[in-house]
C-alpha cells in the first residue's frame, strides 16, 4: 500500500487504477484506526476493486476550545492496520495540502436542516467542516462508492442529503456500529478516557438500549422517557449534552405514524464528549 500526500499524486494513482477498469471505493477518517474504521475498509473491499482510504484529522470540523490538537495522530500504527486490512492506498494530506489559501477563505459545503439541531447544535459549524472536507475528498478520489459510520448517524445522514441535493455520483455506504464487548461503541475518543470512566462509558449505550425498550414496548411518553433517561445518564457518572428520539432517515421530530425511528444520544465522561445511537422500528 501506497501513502500520497499530495492531490497530485493521489489523482495520478487513482487515474492508473480507473484506466484498468477498476471501481474506486473511498473510506475517510481521521486516523487513529480502530476496528471500526477497518470494518469500513473491509467494506468498501467488497463494493470496490481499488479502496483509498483517507487520514486527516479535519481542523475546519473542530470548534474552539475542541480537541483539535490532542487528537490522536498515530499514522506509522495507522498504515501498518490499512496494510493489514489489504487497503491499496492512503491519502495523507497536510493541512496546506487540503486548504493551501486557510481555512478562512476555503469555499464550504453547507447542508441546511438535518445538520441542525442534535451534535449541530452542540457543535456549531462542525458539519459544514463535515461536509466540506467530504466534498473535496470526493472531488479529489471521485469515488463511486464511499463508506461511513452509522456510529455517526447525524454525519451520515448530512453527507447522504449532500450526494443527493448536489447530485454527486457516489453511493454511500453505513456501516453498522462496531462495539466493544461489553457494548460501548469504538471511537477514537475512548482512548481519553481512564480505566473508570472506561467501565462507567458503557451507560450511554445501555441507556439508549432503554429508551429502545421502553418505545418498543408501548411507551409513547418520548418527553417523560428521554427525561428519565437523562437522569439515569446523570447518575452514571455523564454529563448529558443531548438524548432525542427522531425519525430515521430525516432526523425530523417523530410523528406517532413514524416507524423508523433512531435513538440519539451525546454526553461527557469528564472532557470527553461520547455519542452513540440505535435505529430501531416500533
Ligand atoms: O467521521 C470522521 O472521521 C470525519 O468526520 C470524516 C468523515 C473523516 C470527515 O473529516
Amino acid at each position: 500500500m501506497n501513502t500520497v500526500k499530495t492531490v497530485a499524486e493521489l489523482r495520478a494513482v487513482i487515474a492508473r487504477a480507473r484506466s484498468q477498469g477498476k471501481r474506486i471505493g473511498l473510506v475517510p477518517t481521521m486516523g487513529n484506526l480502530h476496528a471500526g474504521h477497518i470494518a469500513l475498509v473491509n467494506t468498501a473491499l467488497r463494493h470496490a476493486d481499488f479502496v483509498v482510504a483517507s487520514i486527516f484529522v479535519n481542523p475546519l470540523q473542530f470548534g474552539r476550545g475542541e480537541d483539535l490538537d490532542s487528537y490522536p495522530r498515530t499514522l506509522a500504527a495507522d498504515q501498518d492496520k490499512l496494510v493489514d486490512a489489504g487497503c491499496h492506498l492512503l491519502f495523507a494530506p497536510d493541512v496546506s495540502e487540503m486548504y493551501p489559501d486557510g481555512m478562512e477563505q476555503q469555499t464550504k459545503v453547507s447542508v441546511p436542516v438535518v445538520s441542525e439541531g442534535l451534535c449541530g447544535a452542540s457543535r456549531p459549524g462542525h458539519f459544514d467542516g463535515v461536509s466540506t472536507v467530504v466534498s473535496k475528498l470526493f472531488n479529489m478520489v471521485q469515488p463511486d462508492v464511499a463508506v461511513f459510520g452509522q456510529k455517526d448517524y447525524q454525519q451520515l445522514a448530512v453527507i447522504r442529503t449532500m450526494v443527493r441535493d448536489l447530485n454527486m455520483p457516489v453511493q454511500i455506504i453505513g456501516e453498522p456500529t462496531v462495539r466493544a464487548e461489553d457494548g460501548l461503541a469504538l471511537s477514537s475518543r475512548n482512548g481519553y478516557l481512564d480505566d473508570t470512566q472506561r467501565h462507567d462509558a458503557i451507560a450511554l449505550y445501555r441507556v439508549l438500549q432503554g429508551v429502545v425498550e421502553a418505545i418498543q414496548g408501548g411507551n409513547n411518553d418520548l418527553p417523560a422517557l428521554l427525561q428519565h433517561a437523562s437522569k439515569d445518564l446523570g447518575s452514571a457518572g455523564f454529563r448529558p449534552d443531548y438524548l432525542e428520539v427522531r425519525e430515521a432517515a430525516s432526523l425530523r421530530q417523530p410523528s406517532a405514524q413514524d416507524s423508523q425511528l433512531v435513538v440519539l444520544g451525546a454526553a461527557f465522561m469528564g472532557n470527553t464528549r461520547l455519542i452513540d445511537n440505535i435505529a430501531f422500528e416500533r
